[in-house]
């Protein structure tokens, strides 16, 4: 049997067996949570994640108040782009956004080289506060963008109905796109080794925008990067999940990667994703985060399905299938870890 850790999240990652299955929820630390606008009312959000001690409150209120497997530190994907020399803003009602997007050539090439440990201190603070925190209670997860999603909202600016920009870029200028992903991937590559080495226990990769490509797209832009990240970070004990919302039709591909995990969103059935990944990566996901509106009778069906279809093969994580929404009741996201504490099977 494989050596095992005491923590059900990082056994599941490895595909060791496990006591029952852990759940955690994306964007488990934010507004749904009265406790999250608590502390909001008082800081704008840049203010929150640049401030360790309150970070660090809100990154564990999901563990205290929820009962999830894992803690998520609170941050932002955008503070690659910033530290890069970005201008961010946070527009209240909308999000964070650049108001001065890349335009030209000249735009990419002005973008810094990072130094995460200097440049982003206050997340490697606030991972080393949580970490204290926490215990060992439950693992800690630290987080970056990926280069293609992070590239979209340096071009764009903030999210879109079209992606004018970035795929005009993508279609007219690939040479200058790729030089922007370069960048980036250094930037994410030199973030995700100063994150494990201020105690990160393990690492995603949010690739949001995934899904606004075509097939050939995602493995011109996205694929090449992804890999490059993983080969040069990967360190033992650490599991990387890679989830590349809207990228369930490329799940061989994903498997390319050899992200540890793979996040699945919820277009895809269990038991297909089962089959196609057959055992090469863990699986993490992927109720559909709307299901959560429903009342609690349902939400308890629901997960119950969804442990049935991903079974009891070792290597799975619940989760959502992207982020948990704001308007959402936490007595419903309770249900939702509830359930998978009750019924989640062993794998022992
Ligand atoms: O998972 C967690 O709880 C940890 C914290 C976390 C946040 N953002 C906090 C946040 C994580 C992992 C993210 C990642 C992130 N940020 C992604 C990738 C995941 C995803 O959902 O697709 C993206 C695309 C962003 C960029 C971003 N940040 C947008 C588009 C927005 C506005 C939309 C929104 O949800 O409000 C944010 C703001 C944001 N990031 C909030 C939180 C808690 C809300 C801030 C507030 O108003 O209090």
């Amino acid at each position: 049997m494989k050596q095992s850790t005491n923590h059900l999240f990082i056994d599941a990652c490895f595909c060791k067996p496990v006591k029952r299955t852990p759940v955690w929820m994306m964007r488990q630390a934010g507004r749904y949570l009265p406790a999250y606008r608590a502390v909001r009312k008082k800081y704008d959000f840049i203010t929150m994640y640049k401030t360790p001690e309150v970070a660090t409150e809100v990154t564990l209120q999901p563990v205290d108040i929820v009962g999830v497997d894992a803690a998520i530190i609170f941050s932002d994907i955008l503070v690659i782009p910033e530290a890069m020399g970005m201008h961010l803003e946070f527009v209240e009602g909308t999000g964070p956004r650049f108001p001065n997007p890349l335009k030209s050539e000249r735009d990419v090439q002005a973008l810094r080289a990072i130094e995460a440990r200097e440049d982003l201190f206050f997340v490697m603070e606030t991972l080393r506060l949580s970490r204290r925190e926490l215990a060992n209670r439950v693992p800690l997860i630290g987080f970056s963008g990926a280069p293609w999603t992070l590239a979209t909202y340096m071009v764009e600016g903030g999210g879109s109905k079209t992606f004018k920009a970035i795929k005009t870029l993508r279609f007219a200028r690939p040479d200058l796109l790729h030089q922007l992903l370069t960048k980036v991937t250094d930037a994410v590559i030199d973030y995700c080794t100063a994150q494990m080495d201020a105690g990160a226990q393990a690492i995603q990769l949010f690739d949001s925008w995934a899904g606004i490509l075509e097939e050939r797209g995602f493995e011109e832009f996205v694929l090449p990067y992804v890999k490059r990240i993983i080969e040069a970070i990967r360190r033992s004990g650490v599991p990387i999940i890679y989830f590349a919302k809207g990228g369930m039709l490329w799940m061989e591909k994903l498997v390319e990667t050899r992200a540890d995990v793979i996040g699945l969103d919820w277009t895809i059935a269990p038991d297909k994703a089962r089959a196609l990944v057959n055992g090469r990566a863990a699986l993490q996901g992927n109720l559909d985060p709307t299901a959560l509106y429903a009342p609690p009778d349902v939400i308890r069906r629901l997960v119950r399905e969804m442990l049935e279809q991903f079974g009891s093969d070792v290597g799975y994580i619940a989760n959502l299938g992207h982020g948990i929404l704001p308007d959402i009741p936490v007595e419903h996201a309770r249900t939702f870890v509830d359930v998978v504490k009750e019924v989640g099977r062993a794998t022992l």
